[in-house]
């Protein structure tokens, strides 16, 4: 489980998308408003299980390993805050808790996983003779067990991509899979931390990420923080950049990867993927095995949020279409495995075909 000391010693290492709040140590949760960034940097307490859905629903805690984190916390929280001692009654109330959560995002299969995971733990306990105060802690448990796990799992991932990167290259990433959108150094980010901590020189080009600016707003900030040289480009430009001979190499994040290898990712992704094939590029997604959905045979199935057209209609409160026009905005795309190179988890790089494998990682 999470040690709340080393956690507090640690936390000056990397920037810390949310935390459990050390001296509330019963899931308070503090999440960073990622809405504000990089304009302001403002922190959200709740123990509320309302204001953790909105919080994910809204974006302000975003990114697939995040939002599992977050809503697994979130539980742990409201569960304290629960007024019974019927064990019945309390379990029926935290799978309410569940299911709301669970209703803020559809693509990212870390939020059902985690929350799935807790009331698994939550179900299996109450056989047992303890209290409701003895489930209460139980899920807290639960919860900072997959938070400590993602942190792991994140230097773990950092570990395995740093074999891809080489002194002086161009690496071209999409919107964020960084300190913002997990419990640690990130996952496509993590190469890049582990790299830059050996003292390797490289650059990162950052996509802007259209229409809610992830890559600009998020991970050209994360990345300037810790010194990273990182040049943040339009999507419009990825193809220049890639034809200038600028990009060694690709790596993106995932927020659900079907049995076959097709990755669900922020939508611009499987553009990306594309370019990189025609300019011979290698393309890699970095995502640990709580984003592989097995039950999926493929990434046609997997749902894609849509989102609401004033993202696109009113770009940050300023019209940037007509008031009025239709507008199409679905959150994510789907790269189709054949454009993947390789996928970085914390079980090791796995390269193509990926079915058999994937398999693997998720028994082992
Ligand atoms: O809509 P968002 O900002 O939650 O989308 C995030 C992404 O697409 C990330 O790349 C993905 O969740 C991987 S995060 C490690």
């Amino acid at each position: 489980m999470l040690d709340p000391v080393s956690w507090k010693l640690d936390s000056g290492r990397v920037i810390r998308a949310f935390e459990p709040d050390i001296d509330d140590y019963r899931g308070k949760l503090r999440i960073i408003d990622q809405t504000l960034l990089p304009e302001q940097l403002e922190y959200i307490e709740t123990c509320d299980v309302k204001e953790v859905y909105a919080c994910i629903k809204r974006l302000a805690v975003r990114g697939a390993p995040a939002i599992g984190c977050a809503a697994a916390l979130g539980l742990a929280a409201g569960a304290f805050r629960v007024v019974t001692a019927d064990k019945e009654k309390f379990l029926n109330t935290v799978k309410g808790f569940a299911d709301e959560l669970a209703s803020s995002r559809p693509t990212a299969v870390n939020l059902f996983w985690a929350l799935n995971r807790c009331t698994a733990k939550l179900c299996a306990s109450a056989a047992d003779d303890g209290s409701v105060d003895t489930l209460k802690i139980i899920l807290l448990h639960e919860a900072l067990d997959i938070l400590a796990e993602d942190i792991n799992m994140c230097r773990t991932i950092g570990e395995y991509g740093l074999s891809l990167l080489r002194e002086g290259a161009g690496i071209l990433t999409h919107c964020n899979a960084g300190a913002l959108a997990t419990g640690d150094y990130g996952t496509a980010l993590s190469p890049m931390y582990a790299a830059h901590e050996r003292g390797m020189k490289f650059t990162v080009y950052s996509d802007e990420t259209r229409p809610l600016l992830q890559g600009s707003r998020l991970t050209a900030w994360e990345l300037s923080q810790v010194g990273i040289d990182v040049v943040s480009i339009c999507d419009n430009m990825a193809a220049q950049v890639m034809k200038e001979g600028k990009i060694d190499l690709v790596i993106v994040g995932s927020d659900r990867i079907a049995a076959n290898g097709d990755a669900a990712n922020k939508i611009g992704t499987y553009g990306v993927a594309v370019l990189a094939k025609y300019h011979h590029i290698p393309f890699y997604v970095a995502a640990p095995y709580s984003t592989v959905d097995i039950t999926l045979e493929h990434g046609g199935l997997i749902p894609i949020e849509q989102r609401d057209g004033d993202e696109i209609r009113r770009g940050f409160g300023k019209l940037t279409a007509p008031e009025k026009v239709k507008v199409y905005n679905p959150a994510f795309d789907v790269t189709p495995h054949e454009l993947i190179s390789g996928i970085i988890t914390e079980r090791g790089i796995l390269t193509p075909p990926f079915s058999h494998k994937l398999k693997e990682i998720i028994k082992s």
